[in-house]
């Protein structure tokens, strides 16, 4: 059996474990990062694509931005569509000047891996049954296989970034962990193409047929969803069904058509808002998904990941340089704050924006919230500042 040591147990190399390695490296504190699949596949992984000027910021100061830079799409505005009608909201004029970037997760953890300090060396890729062992002690370890070889890692810290399915949130005792879920009835089919983008400005359409949302991912790609069942069958989904469905959901009588290309790849999501808390316990830190998921409409996830991890970073500076224990003690509630702020944010976005179900009163009260968001400066600014990221909250 092989034995190493770090400082920093990271398991999982999605976005926060990846800008957490980072954080750390900065700081110059040792860490391993335990991914249970293989590079291709943690590099082709289709999520979503917004980051907060918070996140572009951050990515900017670990050196990870260069291409974001390039090719990142910078959006001062949005449009909210209803009844017939496309309304812009001015974000950044409302928020202070921030704007949202465009730019596909996937390319984020493209990036993170290949431009990391040692060159992703860092990563163990392909990590079989993953284990976290004695949280409680000062000598926590991680177990795992690699090339048919049983290791063991022993560090100081466990980063549990390994997503809503990973196995560190299991390790907090039942009687600690308190969960708070809520699944909806619906899900997200998306697809990409080979087509630009059919708006300068992401679209977010509430339809009698469903909610659409046209997004992108480049000048030459778009990326558009469309409201389904949860357990959508994406068999029952040829090509010319998806853009007859977002035909019929985009489109307004003023002329404007959205442009077709070939769909080079469609999947299902489910939506779902998730808490664990507390987000830590003995020497376990959770971070990103595997403490809070929330549904896609609000454009969070990946940018509570980074907010996360920026949390811990700085504890754990704390605690190399100065022996203070205070900020890893406060680690969960600091970060529970922003969380709890991003979950009313986007269960308000999706109920919003959804078609929720056939009760007329709901129906009314859905189209006259819509109402105000495109007409009070005041409701519009509310979306626009939790749109854009909140500097604190
Ligand atoms: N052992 C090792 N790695 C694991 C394990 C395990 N048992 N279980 C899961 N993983 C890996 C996954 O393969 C994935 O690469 O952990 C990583 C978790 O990454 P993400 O799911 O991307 O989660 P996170 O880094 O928190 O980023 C959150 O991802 O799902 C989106 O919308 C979400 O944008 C948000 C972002
Ligand atoms: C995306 O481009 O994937 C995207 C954009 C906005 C959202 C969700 C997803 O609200």
């Amino acid at each position: 059996m092989g034995s190493m040591r770090t400082q920093v147990a990271i398991v999982g190399a999605g976005p926060a474990g990846l800008v957490l390695s980072y954080l750390l490296a900065r700081l110059d504190i040792d860490c391993i990062v335990l991914e249970h699949r293989d590079r291709a596949y943690v590099e082709q992984r289709v999520r979503a694509g917004v980051l907060e000027q918070g996140t572009v910021d951050l990515l900017h100061e670990i050196g990870a931005g260069e291409r974001l830079a390039r090719e990142g799409l910078v959006h001062h505005g949005i449009y909210i569509q209803y009844d017939g009608q496309r309304h812009h909201i001015p974000m950044s004029e409302l928020a202070g000047g921030r704007a949202i970037t465009v730019y596909g997760q996937q390319e984020v953890v493209k990036d993170l891996i290949s431009t990391s300090p040692k060159g992703g060396g860092w990563i163990i890729f392909e990590a079989g049954q993953v284990a976290v062992h004695d949280i409680e002690s000062e000598q926590p370890k991680v177990t795992y296989r690699h090339n048919g070889e049983q290791h063991e890692l022993q560090c100081d810290f466990i980063a549990g970034c390994d997503g809503f399915h990973g196995v560190c949130r299991e390790a907090i005792p039942r009687d600690v962990l308190r969960v708070y879920e809520k699944v909806y009835p619906f899900g997200w089919l998306g697809i990409l193409a080979h087509t630009a983008p059919s708006s300068d400005e992401l679209i977010y359409s509430c339809h009698q047929r469903g909610f659409a949302l046209l997004s992108m991912r480049s000048p030459q790609v778009s990326r558009l969803y469309l409201q389904c069942a949860p357990d959508e069958n994406i068999e029952e989904w040829p090509d010319e069904r998806i853009w007859g469905e977002l035909h019929a959901r985009l489109e307004l009588e003023d002329g404007w058509t959205l442009k077709e290309g070939p769909i080079f790849e469609k999947g299902v999501t489910a939506m779902r808002s998730f808490v664990a808390e507390p987000m830590q316990y003995g020497q376990l830190f959770l971070a990103g998904d595997a403490a809070h998921v929330v549904p896609a409409t609000g454009a969070k996830g990946m940018n509570l990941a980074v907010a996360d991890v920026r949390v811990m970073s700085e504890a754990l500076s704390a605690w190399y340089t100065e022996g203070r224990r205070d900020m890893l003690d406060a680690y969960s509630a600091t970060c529970l704050r922003r969380v709890w702020r991003a979950q009313h944010f986007s269960y308000w976005m999706t109920s919003l924006l959804h078609r929720l179900s056939d009760d007329p009163f709901q129906q009314q009260l859905q189209l006259s919230e819509l109402r105000y968001v495109t007409t009070s400066r005041a409701a519009a600014t509310a979306l626009s500042e939790n749109y854009v990221g909140l500097a604190s909250v």
